[in-house]
């Protein structure tokens, strides 16, 4: 990780309560930065950031409220803004497409806008998705040349969310770049209704797993401090290497349907595997997976995680966590 460029440097994480803000919130302290997190809740438990609010500024606040973000944005002055806040339960954006909207789209609209001519922000990057991209018969997803074309409520509120930086870059030269990786997994994540802590969750309590879809759907599993090294570069990277206005899948490029996942994690758990298919999933993309070597060769990055280092790591946790 770069040390000096993060130092004393003034960063705003939106969404820093939540599963990757929280990893990303600690590794800025970590490095030095001053950190201001804006979320709906405080003090999530079970987190990460467990000993590490102390160093940094929390606001409770809804992005989706334009004058408080603005007010937040005028005091603190940020150089960095990372905007993750989101409802990124595709399960809840089905019940309740109307919150997620005002969450994810006016929520980017109010962050982007807030920043506008604000010459204090060096960069802002923004947390899209591999689901802005919606179904394509042709995969993997590329950034440059795949379409972005959401169906189902969480999926369009990405694709207008990652729209919308396309808009404020080309139209106001907003310094703004996106981010999109398809499942992020790993220690802290306390959306029990995400397949992998799940996962990991019934297999701690010796539970029948549940797969809510048919197991056939394809999806693309990423480490979660892979992620966080990639957002850390970029934010680093795009100011002195002029990328504003550009867009990175973030992935390990090793694809997997469902079942082989629950699968491996069985395996690697040592036990027989036990799980039931229940295929009642709806308003889901079937197959799903990035190319992402736009980030390798212009971010020099790359996932670190083999899947079984990642994996035991996010085991170690959750067993710890629920195996008594
Ligand atoms: N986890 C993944 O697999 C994944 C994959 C691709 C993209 N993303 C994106 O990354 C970002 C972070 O995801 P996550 O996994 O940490 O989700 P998360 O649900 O754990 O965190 C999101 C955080 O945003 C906060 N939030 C929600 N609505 C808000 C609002 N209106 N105002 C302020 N705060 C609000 C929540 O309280 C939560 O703490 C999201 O934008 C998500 O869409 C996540």
């Amino acid at each position: 990780m770069p040390k000096s460029f993060w130092k004393n440097k003034k960063v705003l994480v939106t969404g820093y309560e939540g599963f990757l803000g929280s990893w990303l919130a600690k590794t800025l302290v970590e490095l030095g930065s001053r950190v201001v997190g804006i979320d709906i809740i405080k003090d999530r438990p079970h987190s990460v950031l467990e000993g590490y609010r102390k160093r940094l500024v929390s606001i409770k606040a809804d992005v989706s409220n334009l004058s408080l973000v603005r007010k937040t944005v005028i005091e603190h002055r940020p150089s960095v803004i990372f905007h993750l806040a989101a409802e990124a339960i595709v399960g809840r954006a089905n019940i309740d497409p109307v919150r997620a909207f005002k969450s994810n789209i006016e929520g980017t609209w109010n962050i982007l806008e807030a920043s506008r001519g604000m010459k204090f922000i060096d960069s802002i990057v923004v947390a899209s998705s591999d689901k802005a991209y919606g179904p394509h018969r042709d995969l993997p997803y590329y950034e440059d040349t795949t379409a972005l074309k959401g169906d189902h409520p969480y999926d369009v509120s990405k694709s207008c969310a990652d729209l919308l930086c396309n808009a404020y870059f080309v139209s106001f030269k907003l310094p703004v770049c996106v981010t999109r990786c398809g499942n992020i997994y790993g220690p802290g994540d306390n959306n029990f209704s995400r397949l992998m802590p799940d996962l990991f969750r019934s297999i701690a309590r010796n539970k029948t797993f549940m797969i809510r879809s048919d197991g056939a759907f394809t999806r693309d599993y990423i480490y979660v401090e892979d992620v966080i090294s990639g957002y850390i570069l970029l934010g680093e990277k795009m100011k002195s290497k002029n990328l504003a206005g550009q867009s990175f899948n973030l992935s390990n490029e090793k694809p997997l349907s469902v079942i082989s996942m629950v699968k491996t994690v069985y395996k690697l758990a040592g036990k027989k595997p036990n799980y039931k298919i229940l295929n009642s999933t709806c308003n889901e993309i079937k197959d799903q997976y990035l190319c992402s070597s736009k980030a390798k060769r212009i971010l020099s990055w790359k996932a670190r995680y083999e899947l079984s280092k990642g994996l035991n790591k996010a085991m170690g946790y959750y067993m710890n966590r629920f195996s008594r």
